[in-house]
């Protein structure tokens, strides 16, 4: 099987971290990956921002009603951006950046987590995004779509199992139901 098969098939969301923190070299590893993501025509129209400060991480960790409290105990937050004036297909740039800084974490041993920000709501029903973009002084052209957890896993998950694949989803053709 070749390495990056099984990179993926390695690469679980990890919502549990040990307290160790990221190397510098991770940490660079991880932005590099972003920075060297595709975007359509080459706009580069994300930005990242980088949150190791505990204090921050717990008030980021209360972005969404449910499913971002793994933030807290995270080393490493990335807080994905992106101008919509610098491209009409911001969604898709920011979600590859999302997902090759996470595919390079699980290169480095190390666990991630995506928390999807855009479109969700704080335990006060306000906007994730406007909780995020406050504490953080983002400008208000700027998206937020999601911020991406890294840390020392707690615990190795299981990898995919290749017999349970949904091999249904798959179409070769034509569409058959
Ligand atoms: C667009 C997107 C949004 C997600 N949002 C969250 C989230 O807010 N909180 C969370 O704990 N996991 C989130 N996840 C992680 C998914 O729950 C996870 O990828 C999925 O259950 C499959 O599990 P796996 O990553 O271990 O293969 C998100 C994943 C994606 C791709």
């Amino acid at each position: 099987m070749s390495y990056f098969h099984d990179l993926i098939s390695r690469r679980r969301s990890t919502r549990k971290f040990t307290e160790e923190q990221l190397t510098p070299e991770q940490v660079e590893l991880i932005l590099k990956a972003g920075l060297k993501s595709p975007t359509s025509k080459g706009a580069n129209c994300w930005q990242f921002l980088v949150v190791e400060d505990k204090e921050q991480l717990e008030k980021l960790s209360l972005c969404k009603k449910m499913a971002s409290k793994l933030i807290s105990n995270c080393a490493l937050a990335v807080i994905v951006l992106a101008d919509p004036s610098e491209s009409d297909v911001w969604i898709e740039d920011a979600s590859i950046a999302s997902i090759m800084m996470q595919v390079q974490a699980e290169d480095l041993g190390l666990g991630s987590c995506w928390v999807q920000v855009r479109q969700r709501h704080t335990a006060e029903d306000g906007s994730s995004e406007e909780y995020v973009r406050k504490l953080f002084d983002i400008p208000s052209q700027l998206q937020v779509l999601s911020v991406i957890a890294f840390g020392n896993k707690e615990k190795e998950r299981p990898p995919f199992d290749d017999e349970k694949l949904q091999w249904e989803k798959v179409h070769i053709g034509n569409y058959k139901q």
